[in-house]
């Protein structure tokens, strides 16, 4: 399922400056996944080889246009971030039981959660490995990023404490476990590309904003888009108990007719297939998704503002079109 990132690149320095550094990240990741057991190299090529958007290396190889988009640490840098992406997508689908992703089979599927979890954390330390090369810094960057994207995964997995708002809680976890690579992402192309300070900061709250709305476009399409377009099982938050923001806005303005979705929602898991069924069909229906969708869009406004405070140079532009893309996403 190759459903790479549509965006415009009119401009055609800079096209064949995107469209080859992707090629160079391809062969980059293939490298990585080549492991010293066979089964580890299977299931490490496995997702690498099923597809995926390369929404995160994109951000790379564009913030880079910022600065010197020939430096060399670009593409590692951008291999390293899908990486450690791909790393949280094999531990994602094992902590989701998710059965599909990118349209094929997920790891712990194909083989088994031990090989999936092992899988993550080989790609993990591959992504290190290319960093160490990068220096300290690029290194501390990861390290924290990862740390964040793993708190927010855990304070998903808890839920949240008594007397928090669930949608605060909800907020924090999607910047946390979402947001955090996405800015990195942005953050290591204008760093590696040596942009002035002030340009690294605008672009890494720019990213920022485009993941929360990245992630929350993630959570309505778990909800509205079927697996041809996702590659992935819809549903699989409400039957994983996973609350969000479609759940909570369902919730939080639940009126007359709504007491067998509020019923539903309520239950810690949604396993019985039926049952499951009633509850995406309900909540594809509720107004709860023009409303989680209008908080997408001012995520990516939000993102748009802090791209127009940048130069204005092609990549610029093709930036913009990434918080549409963000927003129009089917998959
Ligand atoms: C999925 O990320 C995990 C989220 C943070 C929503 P992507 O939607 O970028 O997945 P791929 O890489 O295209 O498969
Ligand atoms: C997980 O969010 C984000 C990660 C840090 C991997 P989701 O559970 O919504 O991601 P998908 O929908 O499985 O891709
Ligand atoms: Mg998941
Ligand atoms: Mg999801």
């Amino acid at each position: 399922m190759t459903t790479a990132v549509p965006v415009e690149l009119a401009d055609a320095v800079l096209a064949s400056s995107v469209t080859n550094g992707l090629l160079l990240v391809e062969e980059g990741l293939r490298a990585a996944a080549c492991a010293q057991h066979e089964v580890l190299t299977d299931a490490s090529v496995h997702l690498i080889e099923a597809g995926g958007k390369r929404f995160r290396p994109m951000l790379v190889l564009l913030a880079a246009q910022f600065g010197d988009p020939s430096d060399e640490r670009l593409v590692p840098a951008a291999v390293a971030i899908e990486l450690t992406h791909q790393a949280t997508l094999y531990h994602d689908d094992v902590m989701d039981e998710a059965d599909t992703r990118r349209g094929s089979q997920s790891a712990n599927s194909r083989w088994d959660n031990a090989v999936a979890i092992l899988t993550g954390d080989f790609l993990f330390a591959r992504a290190s490995l290319i960093l160490a090369d990068l220096g300290p810094e690029a290194i501390r960057i990861q390290a924290e990023t990862f740390s964040r994207l793993v708190t927010g995964q855990v304070a998903e997995t808890v839920g949240p404490r008594p007397g928090t708002d669930p949608l605060d809680h909800y907020m924090y976890v999607v910047t946390e476990k979402a947001a955090s690579l996405i800015a990195t992402s942005g953050r290591f192309g204008a760093m590696f590309s040596g942009a002035p300070p002030k340009l690294v900061t605008r672009i890494t709250a720019a990213c920022s904003a485009l993941g929360v709305a990245f992630q929350l476009s993630d959570d309505i399409l778990d909800v509205t888009s079927d697996s041809a377009q996702s590659g992935k099982t819809p549903g699989t938050d409400l039957r994983e108990g996973v609350r969000t923001l479609p759940m909570l806005y369902a919730l939080r303005t639940a009126g007359p007719g709504d007491e067998r979705l509020v019923e539903l929602l309520n239950r810690s898991e949604l396993d019985d297939p039926a049952l499951h069924a009633e509850a995406l069909s309900l909540l594809r229906a509720h107004p709860a998704i023009e409303i989680a969708k209008a908080d997408t869009r001012r995520w990516a406004q939000e993102a748009r503002a802090e791209i127009l405070r940048l130069p204005d140079v092609p990549a610029r532009a093709a930036f913009e079109g990434l918080c549409e893309f963000v927003v129009e996403r089917t998959g």
